[in-house]
């Protein structure tokens, strides 16, 4: 098993430091689709945590967690914040509702629909993908 953490402020220009980090630590773990996959339900995510969660506070600090696990080939990203905590999560029927115009709510059902497994404890969010 392999662990990584990055922690960033609470500014929306955080989040290009986040692609990157994400980018080249799954650069020789899959291929570019699923690359792509993870690092948008990762962004979705975090940008969440960085506004919902962390009020656009700069002080405040967003922690990932990044996991892989080679044995049951998994790669796991926790994304925790200094917030109340998310109240829930859409479920998969909500989210396979999911309407692509619609303004806002698009987060976390794409984060339901993307992943493998998703989990909230408070105000951290874990995603799982299977690789
Ligand atoms: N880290 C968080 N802390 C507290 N509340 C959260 C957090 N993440 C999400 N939420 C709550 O869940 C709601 C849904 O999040 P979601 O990402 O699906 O939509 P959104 O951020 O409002 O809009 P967008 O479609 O632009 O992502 C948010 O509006 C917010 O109320
Ligand atoms: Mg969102």
């Amino acid at each position: 098993m392999k662990k990584k953490v990055m922690v960033i402020h609470s500014s929306i220009e955080e989040i290009d430091r986040v692609y990157k980090w994400l980018d080249k630590s799954l650069r020789d773990l899959v291929d570019e689709e699923m690359s792509q996959k993870i690092i948008l339900v990762c962004q979705e995510i975090a940008t969440n945590a960085i506004i919902h969660g962390n009020r656009l506070l700069n002080r405040k600090l967003v922690i990932v967690t990044f996991t892989v696990n080679i044995t049951s080939k998994e790669i796991r990203i926790k994304i925790k914040d200094e917030g109340d905590g998310i109240e829930k999560l859409p479920s998969k029927e909500e989210a396979l509702n999911l309407c692509y115009l619609e303004e806002d709510g698009r987060g976390l059902k794409l984060a339901v629909l993307m992943s493998d497994k998703i989990e909230v404890d408070g105000n951290s969010i874990e995603v799982t993908f299977n690789i």
